[in-house]
């Protein structure tokens, strides 16, 4: 090869690299795997290694980050990063939209809404498609320059256009094709960090004995300013682009819709929730389910942003001060609040942990009144230094149970009271261990009266046996009042007995009576689902069942051949093992058998091997006779794959009971909808 062959070779895969890198990173839709990823990259290592000339700057193999610098040099932004206006309720927005109304002199303006993503605004310049600049905002005239961190950001392309097809995204303005290179680009936007990266980086932090960080703003705006872009290069760090700062290029583009259209056609992650609306009020309704809406994002919104759509209205409207009068955000309520930490009081769970939880002085956020909050562990509450009586940072984020954040030490009075694991077992009394390397502590009691009500709650629960009007009150009173000693005997609950039991009518112990009976034929996955084996959910409950035909063949089968199986790992073989090992786990199978319990599985053989095969489906709803992973189990069996969300890519959806958004954006988007019995007519049965 002469050296122009090896330049034109380090050219291609730098593209190919950056193709790649979007199908996977922006498109979420890999087009080749990992192993070859990586023989793309190593290549192009060794060519640059051999010939530095060829090393730039923006080079895909310097995603990994540079050498560390002393300081971030200043940037002075060729235009200013402005801020917004916030609008605090509906009344506020409707206020700004009819002072824009009589600047402009009319109503018949376009609206764009956006999410307000709560990360970090930064300004990236491309020069003939090289990215040579990423600039934090700064005061909003002078910000850092954190070039070698931007390229980091996996999401953000190194070379634009990315001559990748791109999958148009729902109701988002086509994005333009065949874009030619603009001769200078500064794209605005925001790095943020998802809430799973979020919580992921937390915990390795933890582990790591390294800080972690409070919310996802400031995990991503630390890992964004650090001096060694190589840490950066580890930190999952996420973009959407949604403004323009300059354009050098002679592309027609009039409004913010058609701003994104063009970012998106020139390979920038655009976000998939930006709508426009020549209605103003539909615009407002739009922006206010977000508000409730929130939770169904992977990150963190503190609003929505209402951009006047038309460019040239933009710039006829003008700014004040330092805030855009074409532009509002309209804010959501916070979702942390501060409050008083009553009590912190110990629940044992099913496998005998013991979770601290917060007793909290109620307090409203985001529109609920929180009066609980979990702790996690022992070590949460010492490294937050967290005491009884203290003012504390409360934050809920969506269904999951609130967290308390940290305290607020500057609120002592002396009174506060340092808080310690208790010995004993606030259910049994017994002892309380905690073992070597783990957070949890145990109660050591495998007969404590709270595990068993866990177990029992977790046994009848919709996903596992599904035993309907079995609560957590009759639970307890079933294990307090000594009618069971362990799951099996809620097979041998009688009428007259069950009568007995206060508040317990005659008509309801027939109703319990016949679910419990009904759930007897619910089969090997539930049943195993059931149980409650450490690392066995319904996912591995049901990949078990697919590979075993009852209960006994599961029994018999030794770590070593379990740990064969492809998805189960050493922990869940282990795990298996020693819980059939137990005696007391053996007679619970038994009396389970006894009792006629179905321990087989009904494994359901699809219509040749492949009936689905290079489908794609995505459940919604409750389904009539099939859990959802069943269904999964099934189509998976057929060669078909079940994914989370509805896209362009989703061949089909299946529909349900109380099906969820999904259904809608199916219908949006045109997608077949079929119902269980279409399922299983298309697995041939
Ligand atoms: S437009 C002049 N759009 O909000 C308009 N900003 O409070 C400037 N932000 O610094 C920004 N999501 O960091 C815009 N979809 C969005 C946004 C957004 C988040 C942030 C941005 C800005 C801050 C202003």
């Amino acid at each position: 090869m002469t050296f122009d062959d090896t330049r034109t070779r380090a050219e291609q895969l730098r593209k190919v690299l950056e193709y790649h890198n979007y199908r996977y990173y922006v498109l979420d839709d890999p087009e080749i795997n990992d192993a070859a990823y990586d023989a793309l990259m190593n290549e192009l290592r060794a060519l640059e290694a051999e010939f530095p000339e060829l090393q730039t700057p923006d080079s895909p193999t310097q995603r990994v980050g540079a050498p560390p610098l002393e300081a971030f040099d200043k940037v002075e932004h060729a235009r200013p990063m402005l801020s917004l206006a916030n609008a605090f309720d509906i009344g506020e927005v409707r206020h700004w939209y009819e002072r824009v109304c009589r600047l402009v002199g009319h109503d018949q303006i376009e609206w764009g809404v956006e999410p307000k993503i709560d990360g970090l605004a930064v300004a990236i310049t491309y020069v003939n498609g090289r990215l040579v600049l990423g600039a934090t905002r700064g005061n909003g005239v002078v910000g850092e320059d954190i070039t070698p961190n931007i390229r980091t950001v996996r999401q953000v392309p190194l070379e634009i256009p990315v001559r990748a097809p791109r999958r148009a995204q729902e109701d988002l303005p086509p994005f333009l094709t065949d874009l030619p290179t603009p001769a200078r680009l500064e794209v605005r936007g925001e790095v943020y960090m998802r809430l799973a990266d979020f919580e992921r980086l937390n915990r390795e932090q933890a582990e790591a004995g390294e800080k972690t960080f409070a919310n996802p703003r400031n995990a991503a705006a630390g890992s964004l300013r650090l001096l060694d872009s190589r840490i950066t290069a580890q930190r999952p760090l996420s973009f959407f682009a949604y403004g323009i700062g300059i354009l050098d290029d002679n592309v027609e583009i009039q409004t913010q819709w058609e701003v994104l259209g063009y970012l998106g056609g020139l390979g920038f992650p655009i976000n998939p929730d930006a709508r426009h609306f020549t209605n103003f009020e539909e615009a407002l309704a739009y922006a206010e389910t977000w508000m409730s809406r929130r939770d169904e994002l992977d990150y963190e919104v503190d609003g929505a942003v209402f951009k006047v759509n038309s460019l040239a209205l933009q710039e006829k409207l003008g700014y004040a001060g330092r805030e855009p009068r074409w532009a509002l955000a309209f804010k959501f309520p916070a979702s942390e609040a501060i409050t008083t930490l009553k009590d912190i009081k110990v629940n044992v769970g099913r496998t005998g942990v013991l979770n601290p939880n917060a007793i909290l002085e109620p307090v409203p956020i985001g529109g609920v009144i929180v009066s609980n909050a979990t702790l996690h562990n022992e070590d949460y509450i010492k490294e937050r230094d967290l005491r009884i009586g203290d003012r504390v940072v409360v934050k809920r984020s969506g269904d999951v149970i609130p967290k308390v954040l940290r305290s607020l030490p500057e609120f002592r009075d002396g009174d506060e009271l340092i808080w310690e694991m208790p010995g004993h077992c606030p259910a049994c009394g017994e002892p309380v261990v905690r073992l070597e390397g783990e957070a949890a502590a145990y109660c050591t009691n495998s007969a404590c009266p709270a595990q068993l009500i866990r177990e029992v709650e977790h046994f009848v629960s919709r996903g596992a046996m599904d035993i309907e009007g079995l609560g957590s009150k009759l639970a307890e009173r079933f294990v307090t009042e000594g009618l069971i000693r362990d799951v099996a005997d809620l097979y041998t609950l009688e009428q007259a007995r069950l009568e007995e039991m206060d508040g317990l009518g005659h008509k309801s112990a027939q109703n319990l009576l016949a679910a419990i009976e009904a759930s007897k034929d619910r089969g090997l996955t539930r049943v195993l689902t059931a149980l409650g084996i450490r690392h066995v959910g319904s996912t591995v409950a049901e990949l078990l069942a697919g590979q075993y035909p009852s209960m006994d063949a599961l029994m018999s089968t030794g770590e070593g051949e379990l740990r064969r199986i492809k998805g189960i790992g050493p922990q869940i073989a282990e795990s298996l093992t020693d819980w059939f090992s137990h005696e007391p786990n053996r007679r619970v199978i038994e009396k389970l058998r006894a009792a006629g319990v179905n321990l087989t599985s009904r494994r359901v053989a699809p219509q040749g091997p492949a009936a689905l095969a290079g489908l794609t489906f995505v459940l919604t709803g409750t389904l009539p006779s099939l859990t959802r992973d069943e269904a999964k189990a099934l189509i998976e069996a057929a060669g078909g794959r079940v994914t989370g969300s509805v896209s362009n890519n989703t061949d089909y959806v299946v529909a349900g009971d109380s099906p969820g958004s999904k259904l809608d954006k199916a219908r949006r988007l045109n997608i077949r909808v079929i119902d269980e019995a279409g399922l299983r007519e298309l697995l041939g049965e």
